[in-house]
């Protein structure tokens, strides 16, 4: 009853979370038994290539993995770790969650799931310049493209997702009164699939723009959003910020063979090694992937360990204020699980 999973430790402060996230899963009693694999800064000092074969074989037989933060080397042309990895698995859905952790900021009660498209749209665009006289770059083209296919899959993936996690409504957001094909296509197959959905899902649909608005004025009205790639992008960190930034923001990629969790902030190279990192935004990754492999029961006992922990008792880290080390938050989550 093991579920094996690949591990990524990553960069910089990515190791140091990790970690703590492993121990406080092993605490929980979590399934997982774990094929430790590199990617990353730590793949090149290893063997020369950020994304070797044996951590995409890993991969490929898990068809699980909770990644630390990757490192992309600049220069020497390699390409985005992140992107070749939902390319090669084909990551379809990006599952990006923002609750209201710590109350009394900004906003209350914020409680929004963004899906977000994550293989087409405009990051699939095929770019070139054109010249004018002397200037070879003179105009920049753009074509992206959505397949009714895709996005048929990414809306059920959607409604699915409500279903599964008791959610009441799903907004699709588009801009399908200017880019009329492009985005058309999206709004017009998410009413379709929402049709099977019928008294049990409610939907409805933004244009982007004044969802934007909305998620400023009145975040509350939204409860899961589904949207293409480029708006998805640009939305699931606006709602991050909601609650409070990316010190807390988990973030899934999803296809049909294999998933990825991982934090949405970055390998933090200003504080790696110094011990203080926050782990909370990979943990929140991780009860994502206990859903996902049918542990419902295990991800809400790591919810009522966290909310007990960074809430009741205020065992927080330096970037949400508190004084706590990473240690002593993991060993405060890990007492409260025991
Ligand atoms: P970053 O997210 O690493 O850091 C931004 C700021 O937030 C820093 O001040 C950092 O100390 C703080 N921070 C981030 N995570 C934290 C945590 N868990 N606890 C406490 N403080 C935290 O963004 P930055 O500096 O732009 O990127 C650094 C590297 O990470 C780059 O090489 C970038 O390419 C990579 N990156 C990787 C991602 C991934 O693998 N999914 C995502 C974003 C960036
Ligand atoms: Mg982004």
């Amino acid at each position: 009853d093991k579920i094996p999973a690949t591990l990524i430790p990553g960069d910089g402060i990515g190791p140091e979370i990790v970690d703590a996230v492993v121990e406080v899963l092993d605490a929980l009693g979590a399934p997982f038994e774990w094929d430790r694999q590199l990617a990353g800064m730590a793949a090149v000092a290893d063997s020369g290539d950020p994304l070797p074969l044996r951590t995409l074989d890993s991969i490929r037989r898990t068809g699980l993995a909770l990644k630390g933060p990757l490192t992309t080397p600049v220069g020497g042309g390699f390409k985005s770790i992140n992107v070749t990895l939902r390319q090669e698995f084909e990551l379809y859905a990006n599952l990006r969650p923002a609750r209201t952790l710590i109350h009394g900021q900004r906003y209350d009660d914020i409680d929004i799931v963004l899906i977000r498209e994550n293989l087409e749209g405009f990051y699939a665009a095929m770019e070139h310049y054109l010249p004018i006289g002397h200037d070879p770059k003179a105009i920049a083209i753009s074509s992206g493209f959505n397949t009714r296919a895709e996005c048929q899959r990414i809306v059920r993936y959607a409604f699915e997702y409500a279903v599964k996690n008791g959610r009441k409504k799903v907004t699709l957001v588009h801009k399908a009164n200017i880019l009329k094909a492009l985005t058309g296509i999206f709004l017009e197959a998410g009413y379709q699939i929402a049709k099977e959905y019928e008294g049990r899902v409610e939907v409805n649909d933004r244009i982007v723009d004044a969802c934007a608005m909305q998620l400023v004025l009145d975040p509350w009205q939204y409860d899961v959003i589904v949207t293409t790639n480029l708006f998805g992008d640009i939305l699931s960190d606006l709602i991050a910020g909601l609650v409070g930034g990316l010190g807390m923001a988990p973030g899934a990629n999803i296809g049909t063979d294999a998933a990825i969790f991982e934090a949405v902030h970055g390998s933090a190279p200003d504080i790696a090694g110094k011990g203080v990192a926050n782990p909370l935004a990979l943990l929140l990754a991780s009860e994502i992937m206990l859903a996902h492999v049918g542990r419902k029961d295990l991800a809400d006992r790591l919810e009522d360990a966290i909310n007990d922990t960074v809430l009741t008792r205020s065992i927080r880290t330096r970037d949400l204020g508190g004084t706590a080390d990473t240690r002593t938050l993991t060993d405060a989550l890990k007492q409260r699980l025991a």
